[in-house]
């Protein structure tokens, strides 16, 4: 018997990134990425050192009628032939949020199609598992610009908490680091390419909450004692060497506490993902811990790290499939947690 195959357009709009996807797929079967645009603000936003939100959403609506045709175009299907529709509702930017979700919808009602509406941080967490025929049990790792979360994950939909950072997220921490160091938004990128030049261990920037037994996470500390660390040595410190130092603490906490995660929740399959997880040193420390523990790891591939609307398409297929769909007056919702 042939399985249901469903075909949906997902659109993400939560912080500066606009991007549209088709995906098609059934239950069983690896999804299969048929277009999948983004189009980055990064640029735009980088005078002002961050995301504007009033600059981000006029951008979603003047960029999105034309990715939307370039997806259909890429993907060779008609808009009729579309089975849902997708967009992340939370959380993000309220205004940025409301760009795609209100898209998305209107399609839905115009074509009368269910609608789902997606948890971001869903589409993170489901993102390495897009080409397999179902998602494992593991602990998941999701680190992004504005999260950094440990899952037990018991399967799509059955998710518990296992910790987060009680203050600033692994990107923001290191977006704020590449601003004190003079490097052009977003830090995380910049940091990663300029610490390959330098000494991981030149300095020994806090660890914080390491040795504690809970599974948060705080990241704070670490940047001000980089804070610190280039008032005193003003004008005299590497740049190279402060961001590999700085990197190599970042990247101790995430693997000691996910490994740690997995130990706890009686796990062997670890998952990243995040716009953190393209970082190559933080995969490279990854892999070799795992290896070690005798573990299995899954990591996202490079394009589907960063905000896409591929991973809301694939989150919001397993839904569909399962027969769910959303309320067309349903709200966004800017803080939406995951559990
Ligand atoms: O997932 P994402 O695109 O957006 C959010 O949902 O937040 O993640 C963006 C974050 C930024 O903080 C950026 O600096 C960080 O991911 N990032 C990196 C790297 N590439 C992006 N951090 C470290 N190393 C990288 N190579
Ligand atoms: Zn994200």
């Amino acid at each position: 018997m042939n399985p249901r195959v469903a075909l949906l357009l997902a659109i993400e709009s939560s912080c500066d990134e606009t991007a549209v996807a088709i995906l098609r797929g059934a239950s069983g079967q690896a999804a299969e990425v048929l277009a999948s645009e983004v189009s980055s603000q990064i640029a735009l936003h980088r005078e002002h050192g961050g995301v504007v939100p009033e600059l981000a959403s006029r951008n979603h609506s003047l960029h999105l009628r034309g990715l939307v045709e370039k997806a259909l175009r890429d993907a060779g299907v008609e808009m009729g032939e579309i089975d849902a529709f997708a967009a992340t509702t939370g959380p993000g930017l309220a205004s940025s949020l409301l760009i795609g979700s209100t898209a998305a919808k209107g399609m839905a009602c115009a074509l009368n199609r269910p609608f789902l509406g997606i948890n971001h941080l869903e589409g993170h967490l489901l993102s390495p598992f897009l080409d397999l025929t179902s998602v494992p049990p593991h602990v998941a790792l999701i680190v992004s610009g504005g999260h950094t979360l440990l899952l037990d994950v018991e399967g799509p939909g059955v998710y518990r908490k296992l910790g987060s950072t009680r203050d600033d997220a692994a990107g923001e921490a290191y977006d704020k680091v590449g601003k004190m160091l003079g490097l052009p938004y977003p830090g995380g990128p910049e940091i990663e390419k300029i610490a390959l030049t330098g000494n991981p261990f030149a300095y020994d920037f806090p660890r914080s909450m390491l040795h504690e037994p809970h599974l948060d996470f705080s990241f704070s500390g670490l940047k001000t004692a980089v804070l610190y660390t280039l008032q005193r040595e003003s004008g005299k410190f590497s740049v190279a060497d402060v961001a590999a130092s700085f990197q190599q603490a970042v990247i101790e906490i995430l693997v000691r506490k996910t490994l740690r995660a997995a130990q706890q929740a009686e796990r062997q399959h670890i998952a990243l993902s995040g716009g953190v997880s393209l970082n190559r040193a933080l995969r490279t420390a990854f892999h070799a811990a795992v290896e070690g523990e005798g573990m299995k790891i899954s990591v996202a591939p490079p394009e589907l790290c960063t905000d896409n609307a591929a991973m809301i398409a694939f989150a919001a297929l397993l839904r569909h499939l399962a027969g769910e769909c959303s309320p067309l007056d349903g709200d966004i919702h800017p803080n939406l947690p995951l559990v």
